[in-house]
């Protein structure tokens, strides 16, 4: 099948890309490369710009109209940027995001795969939330991916569109054809911290919050491997009408994790462990717009895609290390 990935450049849609490649499918890619990497590209069919330019959108289709659905990565996504720019995170990921949709009812091919976010969900207190647990999202990164959810609700009650919305938790790690990973110089997420702390880019690794209201006082994360949820892509793409007929609806909303969480402490102690090597720590206050924390419940996920996380922790956490090393490696050569 033909899929198109916009953000096909990026972190998790170049990984999307590689397990659609590995399972017969033929991706192409639209980004437009204001984050993510051209050499995550690097022999797929790319096309620079921008997701709201109908143009761009309609030229893609023109030169591939056997594209059957799209997966929806492209987004600016990093919270704490949103927190102080918010109108380009408004206008990237929502306005644009509504001229796409558009676009692809114009052209006639609206299946829509959406990357949302575990971010959307109101903490509670036994940390572990199914796809009906309230709702408060608590940056305007976060509003972004609810507001674009319910766009496609809504659009898909109105027209042909049909979209199915994955609320990724927290993916780590790397592809492990070794294609793409992480990328990111300044990395806000907490893996990508302690990995710059670990190569000497950071001296210490800050604990964000020590007083949170969980069970050791530190945020708690869903990490699931990237490859996992790249996998659990090509199950949405090959099951999408199995999806939406399942929920009797023409859109649908998905959790993807791994159902289990983790804390940040205990994060460190695992990271301690897989690299072999003690990391310096501090512990400091809490960031703007950074929620408290959940774990997936994945029982939706695993009945209607057939698909669960298979790599441990461990293993999330040693792709990543391997992937850094090697990425550091030929970004400084
Ligand atoms: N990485 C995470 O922890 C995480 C967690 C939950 C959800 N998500 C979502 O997954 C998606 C991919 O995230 P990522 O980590 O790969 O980020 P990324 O920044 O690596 O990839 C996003 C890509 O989208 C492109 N892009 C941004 N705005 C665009 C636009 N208007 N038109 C065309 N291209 C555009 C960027 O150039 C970039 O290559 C995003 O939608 C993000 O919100 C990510």
């Amino acid at each position: 099948m033909k899929v198109l990935i916009t953000g096909g450049a990026g972190y998790i849609g170049s990984t999307i890309a590689t397990a659609l490649i590995e399972a017969g499918h033929a991706p192409v890619l639209l980004d437009s490369l204001v984050r993510g990497r051209r050499e995550f590209a690097s022999g797929l069919p790319l096309y620079v710009g921008d997701v709201g330019d109908p143009q761009t959108v309609r030229r893609v289709f023109s030169e591939h109209p056997d594209i059957a659905c799209t997966v929806h990565c492209a987004a600016l996504a990093v919270v704490g940027e949103s927190v102080s720019d918010p109108i380009s995170y408004y206008e990237s990921n929502v306005t644009a995001s509504l001229r796409f949709f558009e676009t692809l009812l114009e052209v006639g091919r609206p299946s829509v795969i959406f990357s949302s976010s575990a971010s959307v969900y109101a903490p509670n207190e036994t940390f572990e939330v199914t796809e009906e647990s309230p709702l408060a999202p608590a940056s305007p990164y976060a509003w972004t991916k609810r507001m674009t959810e319910q766009m496609l609700t809504d659009v898909a009650a109105a027209t042909a569109l049909r979209a199915i919305s994955l609320r990724y938790f927290n993916p780590v790690g790397a592809d492990p054809t070794g294609r793409t990973g992480p990328y990111d110089p300044r990395p806000t997420h907490v893996l990508g911290r302690m990995l710059a702390v670990a190569q000497g880019d950071l001296p210490e690794f800050v604990i964000t919050g020590t007083d949170l209201p969980t069970p050791d006082g530190t945020g708690i994360r869903d990490y699931l491997h990237v490859w996992d949820l790249a996998r659990a892509h090509v199950a949405a793409v090959e099951r999408f009408d199995a999806v939406l007929e399942a929920e009797g609806a023409p859109s649908a909303v998905l959790n993807l994790g791994t159902g289990s969480g983790v804390s940040v402490r205990e994060l460190v102690d695992t990271f301690e462990r897989v690299s072999g090597r003690p990391l310096p720590v501090r512990e400091g206050a809490p960031r703007p717009g950074d929620a408290v924390g959940a774990y997936a419940n994945v029982d939706k996920a695993q009945k209607l895609l057939g698909w669960r996380a298979t790599s441990s922790l461990d293993d999330a956490l040693r792709s990543a290390i391997e992937w850094a090393g090697r990425w550091r490696a030929a970004t400084s050569a």
